[in-house]
């Protein structure tokens, strides 16, 4: 839980095109992530990702999921409720203690963290503040009819919870051997009181976390909290973050979650600075101990060679899919110039591009359109592509390369002769001619979804 954790000032200056407002500009045109509700004038810091960002956030998922549960044997994935019992909530100290101190501006009334508030006054109008008081970041709701206190719930604030609560059914069902991980992606909530910067600060957002259960380390002796900050970080620059962009920062003693033994958090260096990307966390067996005894019910793991029964401790990675979109969109954008015109150029890796491959005729004649249409329909099974067969080949180009399209297929003269196509790569502009027979392995290969 990092609610109350301020972000630092840049301190790395790297040469970078990218600013906030330009991806934020790029994205909205582009049908990446547009501003919620904006026909009613928006409602602060909510996001829609459009036909291009679900797209990209759906890849960046997948790359999680394969990273963390397909090509491992010792970690299960699960998809656990948003709302579960509001027992949860107490059991987990979210309800006491996953708060933010708030201050009121007594002249604007507007609102604000005490701890980003700087001299004392209110800073948008200089004002008198209020005393600090604890704001609890969860959102309330009711189940069923009556909006008593009996039927309140909560939206999760983390995603972690829901596998706590399973541990004993998963452990009865899937036969698991410590150590062993159980990993989920989905939304959660939280009450911001000062949301912003895009896409990394909001109200409502995906947590992609992993539980990962190890034996009792009091001696903390365990290589694996190690090797998940290591595997998290790497993960990151394997997708395309440049590594001079991400930093390991421990938390200080006085900055630990509630649940927390130690905590190093992977950082980004966004535009307005270092701040948090994804948090891996020692909780100790505080979660099992706390729903064993408020559920009162078994919450232990059988040893069987050391025959006895324990709550394992668990290594948590806890990371956001906004805020890894946003770090993969900042350090994929770029400017340059191609043939003496401008353009921008998203540099994504070809495994998180939202489309992989465009398909172009030449000409709007000579039967290349639908010499087209079949490459597209052909690929379409393997890739998600597009077909464009509006304005000049360079424009339809550009276009592309501003999404990100790693590759672009023209069909011209000289495919309805041989059967070749040109494929043209995103990063160098370079064109090679192939039979339009060999294009799907050649992509596949080239987009290295095995990798
Ligand atoms: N279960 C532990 C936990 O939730 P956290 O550090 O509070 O830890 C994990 O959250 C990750 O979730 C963060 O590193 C961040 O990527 C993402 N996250 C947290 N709050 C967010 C918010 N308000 N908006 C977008 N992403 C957020």
């Amino acid at each position: 839980m990092s609610a109350n954790k301020a972000e630092g000032p840049a301190t790395a200056s790297a040469e970078r095109m990218v600013t906030m407002d330009k991806l934020v500009n790029l994205c909205k045109r582009r049908g990446i992530v547009f501003p919620a509700s904006d026909i009613y004038g928006g409602l602060g810091s909510t996001w829609d990702y459009g036909p291009l960002g679900v797209e990209l956030k759906r890849n960046v998922k997948d790359a999680w999921w394969r990273e963390m549960v397909t090509t491992r044997t010792d970690v299960v994935g699960l998809d656990s409720a948003i709302l579960q019992h509001p027992r949860t909530w107490e059991a987990s100290g979210h309800l006491q203690n996953f708060t933010d101190p708030l201050v009121d501006c007594k002249g604007c009334k507007q609102r604000f963290r005490a701890d980003q508030v700087q001299g004392g006054r209110c800073p948008e109008c200089g004002g008198e503040l209020t005393e600090a008081r604890s704001f609890n970041l969860m959102f309330k709701t009711f189940v069923g009819p009556v909006e008593d206190s009996a039927s309140v719930v909560y939206l999760r604030p983390e995603t972690a919870q829901g596998i706590f609560l399973d541990f004993a059914a998963l452990v009865d069902t899937q036969r698991v051997k410590l150590p062993f991980g159980v990993a989920q992606i989905g939304k959660s909530f939280r009450n911001e009181i000062t949301p912003g910067n895009f896409i990394f600060r909001t109200r409502e957002f995906e947590q992609m976390e992993m539980e990962y259960f190890i034996k009792p380390d009091p001696a903390e002796e365990t290589p694996w909290f190690d090797y998940w900050v290591d595997r998290r970080f790497n993960w990151y620059v394997g997708y395309g973050v440049r590594r001079e962009h991400v930093r390991l920062r421990p938390h200080c003693a006085d900055e630990l979650s509630h649940y927390s033994r130690g905590t190093t958090d992977i950082e980004y260096l966004y535009p307005f600075g270092w701040g948090e990307l994804e948090g891996v966390a020692k909780r100790g067996s505080f979660d099992l101990d706390q729903h064993a005894r408020y559920s009162g019910k078994d919450l232990t793991y059988f040893d069987e060679e050391a025959r006895t029964r324990y709550r394992p401790w668990v290594i948590e990675p806890a990371a956001g899919v906004d805020r890894a979109m946003l770090a993969f969109l900042l350090d994929a954008y770029d400017e340059d110039v191609v043939e003496g015109e401008e353009r921008i150029v998203l540099r994504l890796d070809p495994r998180l591009a939202p489309i992989k491959v465009a398909v172009f005729p030449l000409l709007r004649k000579g039967g290349q359109p639908e010499k087209a249409q079949g490459v597209l329909q052909t690929l379409q099974r393997y890739f998600t592509s597009v077909y464009d067969q509006a304005g000049s080949i360079g424009r339809r180009y550009r276009r592309q390369d501003e999404v990100g399209t790693p590759f672009g297929i023209t069909i011209d003269h000289q495919t309805m002769e041989d059967d070749t196509v040109t494929l043209r790569d995103r990063d160098s502009t370079q064109q090679l001619r192939f039979k339009i027979g060999a294009l799907a392995a050649e992509l596949t290969e080239r987009i290295g979804l095995h990798r």
